[in-house]
């Protein structure tokens, strides 16, 4: 990806996987609706989706976040000032709408169709599922949600777990490190179920595995289900 070393310094949590592949998610589906983030702390997944959008002329990426110190999940600072100095610096702020408010805050009066949720906010279980619960009735058919901490945090896992992966609505799950998407459709078909059992499956799998400190186990299934799902 074009100058991928300079988002790499762009201070956040992604792993290099996972800037790659934010990237190519912003390239899905151009035309069909904006990209919504929840969470964009220094704008480092903000210049990764915002640069794939760039990429194919697609829409601009709605940045939510408000920025305030948030102790209960240790942000201790102000963001927003360092967040729209990066996004300058990386040359996407004409792709960039700043919305310096809460999730909730935001999706009030919203009416834009929306192709890709990026959902990286409060981690907290109450949070995530506010999050998902408000936002994924403005996701289109066929765009994607993808969730960030969805291995190593209870909240995200727990909200993939209970509305995601118990749903008939949503396929095609790709987990890329930290990070898993999924594509919204009308209704999954018996292929598309089965598929998404087997992977759910692999990943109870890497999960258990990481947690008995099986030697390789983080680095081999991180790359299988990489391999297996995008
Ligand atoms: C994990 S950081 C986001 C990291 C960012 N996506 C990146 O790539 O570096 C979480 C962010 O969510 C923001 N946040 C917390 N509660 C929020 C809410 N209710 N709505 C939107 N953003 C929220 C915090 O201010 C923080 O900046």
């Amino acid at each position: 990806m074009k100058d991928l070393q300079n988002i790499l310094k762009v201070p956040g949590m992604l792993t290099q996987n996972e800037v790659e592949y934010l990237y190519r998610l912003g390239q899905l589906n151009p035309g069909k609706g904006v990209i919504v983030e929840i969470g964009s702390w220094k704008g480092k997944s903000t210049i990764c989706l915002a640069r794939g959008s760039m990429a194919v002329g697609g829409e601009k990426v709605y940045a939510i976040d408000p920025h305030r110190p948030l102790a209960e999940e240790g942000y201790v600072e102000d963001t927003e000032a360092e967040f729209l100095t990066n996004i300058t610096q990386a040359g996407v702020e004409t792709h960039v709408v700043p919305m310096v408010l809460t999730s909730k805050e935001a999706v009030t009066g919203w009416n834009q169709p929306v192709r890709l949720l990026w959902i990286d906010g409060d981690h907290r279980y109450e949070y995530v599922k506010q999050d998902f619960l408000l936002w994924e009735p403005h996701v289109i058919e066929g765009g994607i949600i993808a969730m960030h901490d969805t291995i190593r945090k209870q909240g995200p896992k727990r909200v993939l777990w209970e509305i995601v992966f118990r749903s008939n609505r949503f396929q095609q799950i790709s987990i890329v490190d930290n990070l898993t998407a999924v594509r919204k459709v009308r209704r999954i078909s018996l292929r598309g179920r089965l598929a998404k059992w087997l992977i759910i499956g692999c990943r109870g799998l890497y999960i258990a595995a990481r947690k008995m400190r099986f030697p390789y186990a983080k680095r081999a299934g991180r790359w299988v289900l990489k391999k297996l799902t995008t």
